[in-house]
């Protein structure tokens, strides 16, 4: 039995193959590498470059390395991109994943796992949101994934197939081990971002609004150590294969920290100061996006192993410092 990982080659893919290898499994990934690394697959995995759509290429991988299941990360993930090119996100990740589940269901691969995100719900409140709550995307990357999400779900009905969609909250961090991590040039997420300025890879960054109904007026959100994420998976995995019924589940920590809270954490494991400016609300963005993940805890078994916000800034820092010497390797 192998598992084929799409969008193996990107940043949490490439978490799950190396989760998926320290199980004991074996690996295929399927990457265009449009945003991917090949050094980032582990190379004890088969990469094969090549899109998820390629109905010949998915079906010959499928016969011939004996897939029982498949992990779909391939997409675009860019909110505001999305915005700007909405046609590109439902051709990218509705479409495909449609030709994908398609593939999957001719060829008899009866377990699927997606890439879902939080992105699903509308502005969520200050409360934990449960997957029962209101789906209302404001963005057409939230919609082409829960386009995806209710394509499972019908696919599911009508054919044999089960799958797992797991709805990612703020995934951060890199491998503890140091093997992979977040690589992507031009990054906007917080910690990120927060990291490379450490590092003096910008002058400075900006914390977008201060006048939220938070706290301390700065958006909250709930940040996930990206191997917890990948381990989540691996459980949805051996549920599937154990008979267990389609599942769509949230995967954060069910608590929030604001962007002052993770730039102070970032300041604590660098050991040292730097820019930080004020500005105004990035548009979009909610003030507070935080899970309930009873669901996954209960149905999963999943027990995060690294809910520190500590551990994940310094995991991800110590993975800045990798790509530092990585990219000056190569000049
Ligand atoms: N932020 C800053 N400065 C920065 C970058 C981010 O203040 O330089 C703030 C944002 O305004 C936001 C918070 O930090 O309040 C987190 O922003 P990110 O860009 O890191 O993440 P988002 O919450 O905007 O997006 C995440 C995922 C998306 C997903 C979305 C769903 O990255 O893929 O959650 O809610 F769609």
């Amino acid at each position: 039995m192998t598992v084929l990982v799409t969008g193996g080659a990107g940043y949490i893919g490439s978490h799950m193959v190396w989760e998926l290898l320290d199980a004991g499994e074996s690996v295929v990934v399927l990457d265009r590498l449009s945003t991917g690394f090949e050094w980032a697959v582990a190379p004890e995995a088969k990469l094969v470059v090549g899109d998820v759509a390629d109905k010949e290429l998915v079906g010959g991988i499928i016969r011939d390395s004996h897939v029982d299941a498949i992990i779909h990360f391939a997409g675009s993930i860019v909110v505001p991109e999305s915005v700007a090119d909405p046609l590109a996100y439902y051709e990218n990740n509705t479409s495909k994943t449609r030709t994908l589940i398609e593939t999957a269901v001719r060829e008899g691969v009866s377990h699927f796992i997606f890439s879902s995100t939080a992105a699903v719900y509308g502005g969520a409140g200050l409360e934990p949101v449960r997957e029962d709550a209101r789906l209302a995307p404001e963005s057409p990357y939230g919609l082409s994934k829960l386009m995806s999400e209710w394509m499972l779900r019908d696919a599911g009905l009508a054919h044999d197939i089960r799958y797992t969609a797991l709805r990612y909250f703020n995934v951060a961090g890199a491998d503890p081990r140091g093997r992979t991590g977040q690589s992507t040039p031009g990054a906007t997420h917080l910690i990120k971002v927060a990291c490379e300025t450490a590092l003096g890879k910008r002058p400075f960054m900006q914390v977008f609004g201060t006048d939220y109904p938070t706290p301390d007026g700065t958006c909250m959100r709930d940040y996930i150590h990206v191997s917890d994420l990948a381990a989540a998976h691996r459980l949805a995995l051996q549920r599937l294969r154990a008979g267990g019924q389609s599942l769509v589940a949230n995967c954060g920590y069910s608590h929030g920290y604001s962007v002052l809270e993770v730039i102070e954490s970032v300041r604590r494991a660098f050991g040292r100061d730097f820019e930080v400016k004020m500005g105004d609300r990035r548009p979009g963005d909610a003030a507070a996006v935080v899970a309930n993940s009873d669901l996954a805890r209960a149905e999963l078994g999943w027990t995060p192993q690294r809910d520190d916000l500590d551990q994940i800034v310094a995991d991800a820092l110590a993975w800045e410092r990798i790509l530092t010497s990585k990219n000056s390797a190569r000049g």
